[in-house]
């Protein structure tokens, strides 16, 4: 493995940088290829045989493009449904997005733990699975969100939803009653730990969101190895749709440590 990996991180949109963020502090001398598949934006909205073949094909022309040593797929919309067939089909290693159900309900303390998603995540048999390996007496309450990856896009190119709007969505995972409150909200999208700020301010209780990108980075530390050294380089931003980021994206994006 070369000093300074090529690393390619990809989402369906700008959530995934929510991920990249934990993963250059970790690897911060990496070169980076942050890739925001927006011409197939929203993942969730497209059936699982048409999800497959996008994610494999799109990643097969990008690994011919830049030659990445590690892939990271910043999604878990495609993390729960396509790691299998990217990893038949290429050998470079893939991290995937999932959600964190299992440390999420270990940490609850009231035992009532929900699972914030898109619509397909929280349909999909993976997460299914995690919840019946790892709940252990847990209670899980899935709520797929139709709007809120929508919502953080909006926010993060200067047009914000309205409170009311973020609120309703988020209300069907604060559960309360027999004398105990959901405690603890798995952010199952990557787009959600972007609306952190609002999603701590709107809900009902105070309770601890899960966001996984910090797990992520230390998986992606165990595969490549600790950083020869920390010079950072500005990671380079791909729309697949080949459209450029607007004056206000490219603002948002410095923030992340991406651009120009
Ligand atoms: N960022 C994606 C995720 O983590 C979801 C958004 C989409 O539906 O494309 O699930």
């Amino acid at each position: 493995m070369a000093s300074a990996p090529t690393i390619l991180i990809s989402d369906s949109g700008l959530g995934g940088l929510t991920v990249h963020r934990e993963v250059a502090a970790a690897r911060a001398d990496a070169k980076y290829i942050y890739v925001a598949d927006d011409a197939f934006f929203p993942y969730s909205a497209h059936g699982e045989a048409a999800l497959v073949e996008r994610v494999v094909a799109l990643m097969g022309t990008l690994i011919e493009t830049h030659r990445p040593d590690l892939v990271v797929i910043a999604c878990n919309t495609a993390s729960t449904l396509v790691l299998p067939h990217l990893r038949a089909h290429f050998t470079v290693p893939f991290v995937g997005t999932v959600p964190a159900i299992k440390p999420a309900c270990a940490a609850s303390v009231t035992k009532r733990v929900s699972v914030l998603g898109t619509e397909a995540t929280v349909a999909r048999e993976y997460t299914r699975a995690l919840i019946r390996d790892f709940a252990n007496g847990t209670e899980v309450t899935l709520v797929g969100s139709a709007r809120l990856a929508g919502y953080a896009e909006a926010e993060f190119n200067g047009a914000p939803a309205a409170d009311a709007e973020i609120a309703a969505e988020i209300a069907p995972c604060f559960v309360d009653g027999d004398d105990r409150r959901t405690d603890t909200i798995v952010l199952a999208c990557t787009h959600y730990p972007l609306l952190l700020a609002r999603l701590e301010q709107l809900a009902p209780w105070p309770v601890a969101f899960q966001d996984p990108a910090p797990a992520i980075a230390r998986r992606v530390v165990d595969l490549i190895g600790p950083p020869g050294h920390d010079r950072r380089l500005p990671a380079q931003f791909v729309f697949s749709s080949g459209n450029k980021p607007s004056p206000t994206l490219i603002a948002a994006l410095a923030r992340f440590g991406i651009g120009p």
